[in-house]
């Protein structure tokens, strides 16, 4: 029997020399190892044998399996190189070709926007704070100094829900509750989404992003608002940037400022952007007014502060040249593919 395995042994070692394919080398595999392979049928008559004998034998079997075990994967590994490179001869196959990589997403530009922004103002100290969209109607109105009737309540056409509750139409009301939250200093900046009943068209959307910033501590001036604004400027659009401020109003600061900057397309030379201006007016701005400081329980003896408000699409269609606002609410992949 030791002679017959011996013999099977030798043969495999002959037959799986010169495999030509996967599909030879698998019916030489069943021949010598299957159910019903060499090698079982000589184990099948291992019970005729004497104990001894039997172990022997049975040793032998196992190491001769393992052999014609290690002769299969030689053979197999051996066709697959030479498959290899018979394709790479032929052509087929390109191994300087890189392998494919799955696509990566985009950032969309409002996100590239409020991170520059959120970066700019982190490196001067500001914190940024979150708020809840659907807000209270005391937050959003009264305790910024607009009651109702109001006249600035009709540039907030809102979305009510009932019950005192609306989706904020500005991020102005996360100034409140920081201040009711916290005593100053207080330096914060907010980005978020605002909603308002605006009909949809190029230049409005219902839903819309806002950046506030609030800084409030003692002996703050309205040339701390200037100074803060022009740096911000100059490292969100580059050092030739300048800014103009104009009065204007609004209930919860006095006084009250539009800020515009030298336009960053045409950097002040007057192009279409800026409609021939050389200025494009992104946010408004001003002192905080007493009256919310109170609001907050913050003494207006003793503190002050300046505020901001910025609209973000306005800054995204600036500096990406984007003519149409719907386009950051529709997802098209071949604008977004285009930041990075
Ligand atoms: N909340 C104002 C708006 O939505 C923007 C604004 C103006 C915010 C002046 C401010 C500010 O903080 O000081 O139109």
């Amino acid at each position: 029997m030791k002679e017959e395995l011996n013999k099977i042994l030798e043969n495999a070692r002959r037959e799986f020399e010169n495999v030509p394919d996967i599909r030879t080398l698998e019916e030489l595999r069943i021949k010598y190892l299957g159910k019903k392979g060499l090698l079982k049928e000589i184990l099948g008559k291992l019970g005729s044998l004497d104990e001894n004998m039997r172990k022997e034998v049975g040793k032998l079997a196992n190491s001769i399996k393992n052999e014609i075990e290690n002769i299969i994967s030689a053979a197999s590994s051996s066709i697959e190189k030479s498959a290899k490179e018979e394709k790479l001869k032929l052509g087929v196959e390109d191994i300087s070709i890189p392998k494919s990589v799955p696509p990566l997403g985009y950032q969309h530009p409002i996100t590239l926007v409020i991170n520059k922004m959120v970066t700019i103002f982190k490196s001067m100290g500001y914190t940024v704070v979150d708020g809840p969209e659907m807000e209270e109607e005391y937050y959003n109105f009264e305790a910024l100094n607009i009651p109702s009737h109001h006249p600035a309540r009709d540039d907030h056409d809102s979305f009510f829900f009932g019950g005192g509750l609306l989706l904020r139409t500005h991020t102005s009301p996360v100034q409140i509750r920081t201040m009711k939250n916290k005593k100053p200093p207080i330096a914060i900046v907010v980005p978020g989404r605002c909603y308002r009943r605006d009909a949809l068209d190029a230049t409005h959307s219902p839903i819309f992003h806002q950046m506030e910033g609030l800084v409030v501590d003692k002996n703050i001036s309205f040339a701390d608002l200037k100074g803060t604004l022009l740096l911000w400027a100059k490292m969100m659009f580059g050092e030739d940037t300048t800014i103009r401020l104009r009065p204007d109003y609004f209930p919860f600061t006095e006084p009250s400022a539009e800020l515009a900057v030298t336009c960053p397309v045409c950097h002040g030379k007057q192009c279409s952007v800026c409609k021939q201006t050389g200025w494009v007016e992104l946010m408004g701005c001003g002192m905080v007014h007493p009256k919310v400081l109170e609001n907050c329980n913050i003494d207006p003896e003793v503190y002050s502060g300046f505020a901001f408000g910025l609209g973000v699409e306005r800054v995204a269609m600036t500096v990406y040249g984007i003519k149409d606002i719907r386009q950051f609410f529709e997802n098209d992949i071949r604008l977004l593919r285009q930041f990075i």
